[in-house]
C-alpha cells in the first residue's frame, strides 16, 4: 500500500522515461523501462492506459542482509552459444532491477571483461585470487552501473589448468574467495570458458544454480547431451548438488531446424527450459563492440526485451523454488 499511494501521489508521466529505483519507506519499486506494456504493483494495474510508455514496476522488500545468495554458473563447454552475452546482459538486469551483483569472469579470453570494463590495464584480476590467495575484494572492480560489480579475468589464467595441476584443494578456490564476501551480494553472476578446466570446475563448485545458454543447432544439441554426462560426473566425483535452474535457447534464426532443436531440447529437459527464447538480434554482438549491456546500448531492441523476459523469468524461479 505504501508504494501505491506514493506512485499515486506521483506524475506517472515523469518517471516513465526514468529507469531505476524510487525508495519508499522500505519498499522499492524498481522502474525497468521498456519490457511491459502495463504497470502493476502487487498485482492490480496501475497505469495500464500507458501502453506506449511500455514499463514494469516491481515491488519487493530489498534482500538486506541476506543470509543467501544465489551464485549463477552460466555455463556450457560449446563456445559461441551466448554464455558470455547471457552473463553480461543478465548481470546488468538484474543490477537495474536494484539487486547488488557480482560478476565473475572465469574466462582468460575474457570478454565478459571486456563488455563491461573495456580494456584493462593494471588491475588485479581472478588469477591473484586463484593462483595468489588475494582476497576476493581486492580483485573487484565497480562497473559504471551502480549496482553492477565484477572480478575480471586476464589472459594469464588461460595456463591455470598447468599451475593448479598439483594444488591442494584446487577446485574450492574461487568458493572459499567468494565466502567472505557472501552476504554482501544478491547475486553471483559466473561466466565460464567453453572447456571443463580447473577454471569451470571452480565456478560449478562454487555456484549455488546452473545456467545453460544453448543454441538451436543440432550440435549444440549434441553439446547438451555431453554436458549433462560431465555434470552427473562431478556430482558423483566432487559430492556436489549442481542443481540446473535452467535452459534456454539463444541465437534464434526462426529456421526449421531451430524449431525441431528447441523440440528436443524441452523433451529432454522438460520444465527446466525458460519459456523466453533469445532471437539472433545484432544489436547484442554490437552492444559488446561498445563495451556496454544491451539495456544501455539500444534499450527498444528485441535482444533487450528478450534478456529482460529471460531474467524476470529466472527470478520467478528463485522465488516461487525450482
Ligand atoms: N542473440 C544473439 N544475436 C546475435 N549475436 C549474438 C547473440 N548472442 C550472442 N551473439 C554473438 O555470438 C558470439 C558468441 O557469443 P558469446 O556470448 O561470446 O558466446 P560464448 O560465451 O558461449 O562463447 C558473440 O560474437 C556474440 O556477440
Ligand atoms: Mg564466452
Amino acid at each position: 500500500m505504501v508504494a501505491e499511494r506514493k506512485l499515486n501521489e506521483q506524475n506517472l508521466s515523469t518517471i516513465l522515461p526514468k529507469h531505476g529505483v524510487v525508495p519508499c519507506q522500505n519498499v522499492y519499486v524498481y522502474v525497468n523501462v521498456y519490457v511491459y506494456t502495463y504497470v502493476y504493483v502487487n498485482g492490480s494495474a496501475l497505469g495500464g492506459h500507458n501502453r506506449c510508455a511500455i514499463i514494469r514496476l516491481r515491488v519487493r522488500k530489498r534482500n538486506v542482509g541476506s543470509q543467501f545468495m544465489n551464485i549463477f554458473c552460466i555455463t556450457n563447454n560449446k563456445g559461441g552459444v551466448a554464455k558470455t552475452t547471457s552473463a553480461v546482459n543478465l548481470s546488468y538486469a538484474l543490477a537495474d532491477q536494484g539487486f547488488k551483483v557480482l560478476v565473475i569472469d572465469t574466462d582468460p579470453q575474457c570478454n565478459t571483461t571486456y563488455s563491461l570494463l573495456g580494456n584493462l590495464e593494471n588491475a588485479k584480476t581472478l588469477y591473484d585470487v586463484l593462483i595468489d590467495h588475494e582476497p576476493i575484494e581486492q580483485a573487484t572492480i565497480p562497473t559504471k552501473h551502480k549496482n553492477l560489480f565484477i572480478v575480471p579475468c586476464s589472459i594469464n589464467l588461460s595456463a591455470a589448468d598447468l599451475m593448479l595441476a598439483s594444488a591442494h584443494g584446487r577446485e574450492r578456490r574461487l568458493e572459499r574467495a567468494l565466502e567472505p564476501v557472501k552476504h554482501f551480494y544478491d547475486f553471483v553472476v559466473i561466466d565460464t570458458p567453453p572447456q571443463l578446466g580447473v577454471l569451470t570446475i571452480n565456478a560449478l563448485v562454487a555456484c549455488t544454480d546452473v545456467l545453460i545458454p544453448f543454441s538451436l543447432t543440432t550440435y549444440s544439441l549434441i553439446g547438451v547431451g555431453i554436458l549433462e554426462q560431465t555434470m552427473q560426473e562431478l556430482r558423483d566425483n566432487l559430492d556436489l548438488k549442481l542443481p540446473i535452474l535452467g535452459v534456454f535457447a539463444c541465437l534464434d534464426d526462426h529456421t526449421v531446424i531451430n524449431r525441431n532443436v528447441l523440440h528436443s531440447i524441452t523433451v529432454r529437459f522438460q520444465d527446466k527450459v525458460f519459456q523466453t527464447v533469445i532471437p539472433r538480434n545484432i544489436a547484442l554482438e554490437e552492444a559488446h563492440n561498445q563495451t556496454s549491456s544491451i539495456f544501455e546500448y539500444q534499450p527498444d531492441s528485441k535482444g533487450a526485451q528478450a534478456y529482460m523476459a529471460l531474467t524476470n523469468e529466472i527470478l520467478e524461479r528463485v522465488h516461487h523454488g525450482r
